[in-house]
């Protein structure tokens, strides 16, 4: 019998990262689950190891802001004799007040959960998967990585960079065996908007704008699986990001300004 394929996954205790878990678990995957509440980790592996038998369902407890935690994870891995086939860089959130009046620790935390760690990550996951010949990286991006810049906010210009290393990563990779995706959602429904502080804002969204994260994890899923290297999900999205894309500067500027509907003060 041959051992199942493995796939780590960072913020696996809510949203996209646990829907990336039962898709995954549903197609034979063993999992490494990575977030700060073991709890919810430890709750999604025992209802993953109730639904299918003779699979493994670690869970790893890291605070991916702390710049030892890419590598603490991985030596859990070694230690576990896991080899890591599929890495979802997933763990992220969005800062809420103007980038003047948050503290330097905030952002500075923001920059190494969604920029330093995922891409440290991706660094430590390369070389197995280069050995082995086969691996699968999926960056979560965002559709506002094609978006103008949203006034104060980091988010828009890490999303920008994960969007573009995930390509250049691909371009690198690919002749190894390995595929890199950018999975780039639009608004889900997760817990994305509960942490930001922005729920009532979301909520006042038109409904159309929303994606539930299993489609977005179906198709991100898929194109992995066709080695895309750029997924935006669904078609509303797909239509804003080839909208948005080619704007002038000073338009994307002006709609930056003006469009985004979580604007700081
Ligand atoms: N929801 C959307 O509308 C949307 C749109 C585009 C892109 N995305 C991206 O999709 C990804 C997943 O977001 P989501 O919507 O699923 O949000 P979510 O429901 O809030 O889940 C976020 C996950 O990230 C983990 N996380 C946050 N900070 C962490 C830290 N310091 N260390 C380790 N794990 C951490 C959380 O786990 P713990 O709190 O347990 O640590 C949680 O599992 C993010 O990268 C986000 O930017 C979301």
């Amino acid at each position: 019998m041959t051992t199942p394929r493995t796939a780590l996954i960072t913020g696996a205790s809510a949203g996209i990262g646990a829907t990336f878990a039962r898709h995954l678990a549903a197609r034979g995957y063993q999992l490494l689950l990575v977030a700060r509440r073991t709890d919810r980790l430890q709750e999604l592996a025992a209802e993953l190891a109730s639904q299918h038998d003779g699979r493994r369902y670690e869970v790893f407890a890291a605070d991916l802001t702390d710049p030892a935690a890419p590598k603490a994870i991985m030596d859990y891995a070694d230690a576990q004799g896991l080899d890591i086939d599929v890495l979802i860089n997933n763990a992220g959130l969005s800062g809420k007040t103007a980038f003047a009046d948050t503290p330097w620790d905030t952002l500075a935390g923001e920059i190494q959960l969604m920029v330093t760690a995922q891409t440290e990550l991706a660094h430590l996951v390369i070389p197995g998967m280069k050995e082995r010949r086969w691996g699968r990286i999926v960056n979560l991006s965002s559709v506002a990585a094609f978006a103008p810049p949203a006034a104060s906010l980091l988010y828009t210009g890490i999303k920008s960079y994960v969007l573009n290393i995930s390509q250049a990563l691909d371009m690198e990779l690919k002749p190894h065996g390995i595929h890199v995706t950018a999975l780039c959602p639009g608004f889900t429904r997760t817990e994305f908007h509960d942490v930001m502080g922005t729920r009532d804002k979301a909520n006042r969204l038109p409904r159309i704008l929303w994606q539930q994260p299993e489609a977005v994890v179906a198709e991100g899923w898929n194109a992995v699986q066709n080695g895309k290297p750029v997924c935006v999900p669904g078609l509303v999205n797909k239509i804003s990001a080839v909208a948005m894309k080619p704007l002038p500067v000073r338009l994307g500027y002006l709609a930056g300004r003006t469009l985004n509907p979580f604007k700081n003060s």
